[in-house]
C-alpha cells in the first residue's frame, strides 16, 4: 500500500498507532515499527526526562532500524511549560525523526523541529483546527472523530464526516481516526480521500501492551456501547470505558459542573495507571473508544495489523469489482 502517509513515514501500511498515555512505551512502539506501521512513545508517561531518554534508546534498539516517533501531548496537566520545551530539546538531541503533537497548536515549536529535519503530525478533533495547523506548517494531520478513545474535542462530529470534509479542504497528507478498528474501515477511509488511519483503542489488546490481563479481558468483552463521555463540564471531553468512575464523575459534573478539585481524585492519571497495573478496570477514567467492539482476542500487534491489512485488501477488491461490473 502506497499513500502520502506511507511515503512520509517510510512505512508499509497506511496506519498510525497514536500515543497512549502510560501504555505507548518502547515495547509497544517498537512492535509497531516492526509491524510496518509507526507508533509514538508517549512523553507524558515519563516523570523525568532521563527516563524518556532511556525509553527512546530502548525503542531504537528494538526497532530493527524501522521508523518510530515521540508523542508530545500538550493538554493541560500533561506536559506543560518548561517540560514541553525540555521534551522537544531531547527529541532534537536524540535525532528523533517523527513527532506526533496534540492538545495545542505546535506552531511555536515548528521552526526548531523543522530545522532538525523532524516531521510533525498534529492531532486535532475538528477540521477548523486542522486548517489552522496546516497554515502553521505541520507536515501532516491526524483528525479524530467523536468515536475516538481519549479526547474527541467538543463538537462531537463523526469520523466519516470529518474525513470527507478534510479531503476537500486540506492539502497536507492526513489520517482519519476515531472508531477505526478494521480493514474495511481503512479501505473506506482511503476511498473518502484520507491518506491512512490512526488507531488507538483497537491496539489496546495487543500482547505488547503491558497492562494487566484483567483489563484486556474487559476490553475483549466490551461492545461499541460500553464507552461514555465525561469531563464536558471542564471543556476537556474524554471518551472512556463505562465504569464506577465514569458514573461518579457524571454525577459530580451534574451536581457541580466544572469543579476540577472535586473531580481530580477520580480522574487523576495515577488512578488510571493503577487500573492498568492491577487489572481492576472499575476505577479510573480509562480512555477507550467505540472501536473496542473490534477487539476479539489478545495477540501480537503484528497479527492485528496483518488482519487489518488483509481485510482492507478484500474490501478494496470488492469495491473494485463493484466499480467494474
Ligand atoms: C488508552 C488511550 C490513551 C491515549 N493517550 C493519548 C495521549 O497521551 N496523547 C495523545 O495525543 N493521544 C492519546 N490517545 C488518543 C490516541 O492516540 C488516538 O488518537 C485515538 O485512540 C484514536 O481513536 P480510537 O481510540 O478510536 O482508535 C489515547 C487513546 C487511548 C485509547
Amino acid at each position: 500500500m502506497k499513500t502520502r502517509i506511507t511515503e512520509l513515514f517510510g512505512i508499509d501500511h497506511a496506519i498510525i498507532a497514536g500515543g497512549l498515555q502510560w501504555l505507548a512505551n518502547a515495547q509497544y512502539v517498537s512492535a509497531a515499527a516492526r509491524a510496518g506501521i509507526i507508533g509514538f512513545i508517549t512523553a507524558a508517561s515519563f516523570d523525568d526526562i532521563d527516563q524518556l531518554r532511556e525509553e527512546i534508546h530502548k525503542c531504537r534498539d528494538l526497532s530493527d532500524g524501522k521508523p518510530f516517533g515521540v508523542n508530545v501531548s500538550m493538554l493541560p496537566k500533561l506536559v506543560e511549560g518548561e517540560r514541553t520545551e525540555q521534551v522537544f530539546k531531547l527529541i532534537v538531541d536524540e535525532g528523533i525523526r517523527f513527532v506526533e503533537t496534540s492538545g495545542r497548536n505546535p506552531e511555536p515549536y515548528l521552526p526548531a523541529l523543522h530545522d532538525a529535519g523532524i516531521k510533525v503530525i498534529h492531532k486535532v478533533p475538528a477540521v477548523r483546527f486542522a486548517k489552522k495547523a496546516e497554515a502553521a506548517g505541520v507536515d501532516a494531520i491526524s483528525l479524530v472523530g467523536a468515536e475516538c478513545g481519549g479526547h474527541p474535542g467538543l463538537d462531537m462530529v463523526g469520523s466519516m464526516v470529518l474525513a470527507t470534509l478534510a479531503a476537500r479542504s486540506l492539502k497536507v497528507p492526513f489520517v482519519i481516526g476515531g472508531g477505526i478498528g478494521s480493514g474495511e474501515q481503512l479501505a473506506g477511509a482511503l476511498a473518502l480521500g484520507a491518506d491512512g488511519v490512526i488507531i488507538g483503542t483497537r491496539f489496546l489488546v495487543a500482547d505488547e501492551i503491558w497492562a494487566h490481563n484483567g483489563y484486556k479481558e474487559k476490553l475483549l468483552e466490551a461492545q461499541e456501547t460500553d464507552t461514555t463521555l465525561v469531563l464536558q463540564s471542564l471543556r476537556n471531553t474524554l471518551r472512556a470505558l463505562r465504569n464506577d468512575t465514569t458514573h461518579e464523575v457524571q454525577r459530580l459534573e451534574a451536581e457541580d459542573p466544572g469543579n476540577l478539585e472535586l473531580l481530580m481524585p477520580h480522574i487523576s492519571g495515577q488512578v488510571g495507571r493503577q487500573a492498568y497495573e492491577t487489572g481492576d478496570w472499575s476505577r479510573g477514567a480509562l480512555s477507550v473508544g467505540q472501536a473496542v467492539a473490534f477487539a476479539d482476542r489478545t495477540e501480537p500487534l503484528a497479527d492485528i495489523v496483518a488482519r487489518i491489512a488483509q481485510e482492507a485488501d478484500k474490501a478494496l477488491e470488492r469495491t473494485r469489482s463493484i466499480a467494474s461490473a
